[in-house]
């Protein structure tokens, strides 16, 4: 299958950082690649004010290829946000293209540097992709600290959330960010992350302006970084893996929490054994106890993530008999704790 082909800009900076005549010569060079998408990974402006918006919708709309632009921390500046909508539509937004879906999202927060996605975003995110196809996800902020960059601050506030979402549902996936106008990628386990320098600021921080050129099927991305006016660098060429690695998998098990129930219908030795468990058992375990008569035990069972029934109750996930003595109580209860301790959903 042929590759497709996406050029990543960012950081353009229209507005007193902007390199007019850079950015033109980049725009002649995208138009000749001819690629299926463009995508702008935010900071679109300096100060997010209305004119940098409108010189940057005009400037862009030279580009023939279709636009997938987010916003980033300077677009944020001064209420900017409202005239991103006002040109270049929601703030995050999504695309498939072939075999790739490209989720967009908003990792601003108003007059702050900093950046952050939120659970409600990721939700959203994690909705969008598919574990058949390649997912990208594009934010304005970096996922990872990116070194070499003077400063390796700003950082999203919520990245361990993100990485952690990224592994489990971003499968075969590809980050793509901007920011520290310093070009850059790597690999986190199975996800690709790349980031983009900057296209036209005055503060780049490499021999010259740059952009990405992406090239991607189902197999493979193919990552050039190309510079303005000074050629092109093969950076590499990846294959994509999907599925979840084992160990993210392990590690999420391990810290889940977990609700045993004890039921019983002379939930004497119920309390016994969940007393001793309360006691003994690791901080991500509670258990409780209810009898058989209790007219709420249906919705309990849902609630529970392991439910111990004495003899009477063998809707359970382990039955233990009735009269048993408190060693062999305690003993079970050990076994038990144990066992759920170990017990790794993959
Ligand atoms: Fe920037
Ligand atoms: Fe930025």
């Amino acid at each position: 299958m042929e590759p497709l082909r996406i050029v990543q800009i960012s950081d353009t900076h229209f507005g007193d950082e902007l390199k007019p005549d850079k950015f033109k010569r980049a725009v002649k060079q995208i138009n000749a690649l001819e690629p299926e998408l463009v995508i702008v990974s935010g900071d679109i402006t300096t100060w997010g004010i209305h004119r940098e918006f409108r010189d940057a919708y005009e400037a862009l709309g030279d580009i023939k290829a279709e636009l997938f632009v987010i916003p980033g921390n300077h677009d944020a500046r001064n209420d900017g946000l409202k005239y991103f909508r006002l040109y270049f539509g929601d703030v995050k937004k999504s695309i498939k293209l072939d075999d790739m879906i490209i989720v967009g999202v908003n990792s601003t927060l108003p007059d702050s540097d900093e950046g952050y996605i939120g659970e409600e975003q990721m939700h959203w995110v994690e909705k969008k992709f598919r574990n058949s196809c390649i997912n990208m996800l594009v934010l304005h902020h970096h996922v990872i600290p990116v070194p070499h960059t003077g400063r390796n601050r700003n950082v999203l506030i919520d990245a361990g959330e993100i990485v952690e979402s990224l592994m489990f549902h971003c499968h075969g996936g590809v980050v793509l960010s901007g920011h520290r106008h310093v070009p850059y990628s790597t690999k986190l386990l199975r996800t690709h992350i790349i980031h983009a320098g900057t296209l036209s600021s005055y503060k780049v921080l490499m021999p010259d302006n740059n952009y990405n050129i992406i090239e991607f099927n189902k197999e493979f991305i193919r990552l050039k970084l190309r510079f303005v006016d000074h050629g092109e660098v093969d950076i590499g060429r990846f294959a994509i893996k999907h599925g979840m690695p084992r160990a993210i998998s392990v590690y999420h098990s391990l810290s889940s929490t977990k609700r045993v129930l004890f039921v019983a219908t002379d939930i004497k030795q119920a309390k016994n054994a969940a007393s001793i468990f309360n006691k003994i058992s690791p901080e991500n375990m509670h258990a409780s106890v209810v009898s058989t008569q209790n007219k709420r035990l249906a919705e309990l069972l849902a609630g529970a993530d392991y439910v111990v029934g004495f003899d009477e109750f063998k809707n359970a996930d382990e039955i233990w008999k009735t009269g048993i003595s408190e060693n062999e109580i305690e003993r079970k209860v050990r076994e038990l704790v144990e066992k759920l301790l170990m017990e790794v959903e993959t």
